[in-house]
């Protein structure tokens, strides 16, 4: 197994997303994290389906679309049409979880269920076998550049055992304040794909800041009590 890096571009210079995407690219990322944030279940706003349209364009990198949105069920089909690979919505802003997903995995996508910090795992009981990843947010959606919640540690090794134990495929993906310290905790703890925002943008060299992230992820899931527990499988 590999830990997958798939860096969001929230906090990027959005005027020049052409020479972000390019380089990120050239450091074989896994995929784009794309923030989609509606003022509504967030308080904030990002973009949408046309900007994701526009990517699509220039990229071939896989699209991780993150929609941190109110009933995201209305906007599935526009972001599949736009260039979407994989879509992930928040179990906390569906009452009708399960139908949703069965709507993406129809669409032919990749299904995501988020969860906030204070969500509790069991909310995934009855959809976790239909799940391609799980997203343990890290820091309260809304804005890049928060500090990682600690005690979300436990959480991403509860899932971790629940993934092992159930058999399922899914990606246990985490996304806020991964920078190189918190990687080493996220993935000790149990994550397999690392949402990495503002702690690689800041690098001068976007290219060897995916390496670094790639050789340093690499080495902790090499002494990770997981890898062992799957290797033994
Ligand atoms: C938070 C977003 C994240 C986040 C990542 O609401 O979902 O993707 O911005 O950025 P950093 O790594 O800066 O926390
Ligand atoms: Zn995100």
């Amino acid at each position: 197994m590999n830990i997958k890096i798939a860096p969001s571009i929230l906090t990027a210079d959005f005027s020049n997303l052409t020479d972000l995407t390019k380089k990120l690219e050239k450091g074989g990322v896994d995929a784009l994290h794309l923030d989609i944030m509606d003022g509504n279940f967030v308080p904030n706003l990002t973009f949408g389906p046309l900007v994701v349209s526009s990517l699509r364009q220039i990229t071939a990198i896989p699209f991780d679309v993150h929609l941190m949105v109110e009933r995201p069920e209305r906007f599935l089909s526009a972001f599949a049409k736009a260039g979407a690979n994989s879509l992930t919505v928040h179990a906390e802003a569906c009452p009708h979880l399960h139908r949703v997903v069965q709507v993406i995995k129809e669409m032919g996508l990749r299904v995501g269920v988020a969860l906030n910090p204070a969500t509790p795992l069991n909310i995934l009981d009855y959809v976790l076998p239909d799940l391609d990843l799980v997203l343990i947010m890290t820091v309260n959606p809304g804005w890049g550049g928060q500090k990682f919640i600690q005690e979300m540690c436990r959480k991403i090794t509860e899932l971790r055992e629940l993934i092992i134990e159930s058999g399922s495929g899914a990606d246990l993906q985490v996304d806020g304040g991964i920078n190189s310290t918190t990687l080493k905790d996220a993935v000790t703890s149990g994550a397999n794909s690392l949402v990495i925002g503002s702690a690689l943008l800041k690098e001068s060299d976007l290219v060897a800041g995916v390496d670094n992230y790639r050789d340093a992820a690499g080495k902790n899931l090499a002494e990770s009590w997981w890898s062992r527990a799957i290797k033994g499988c």
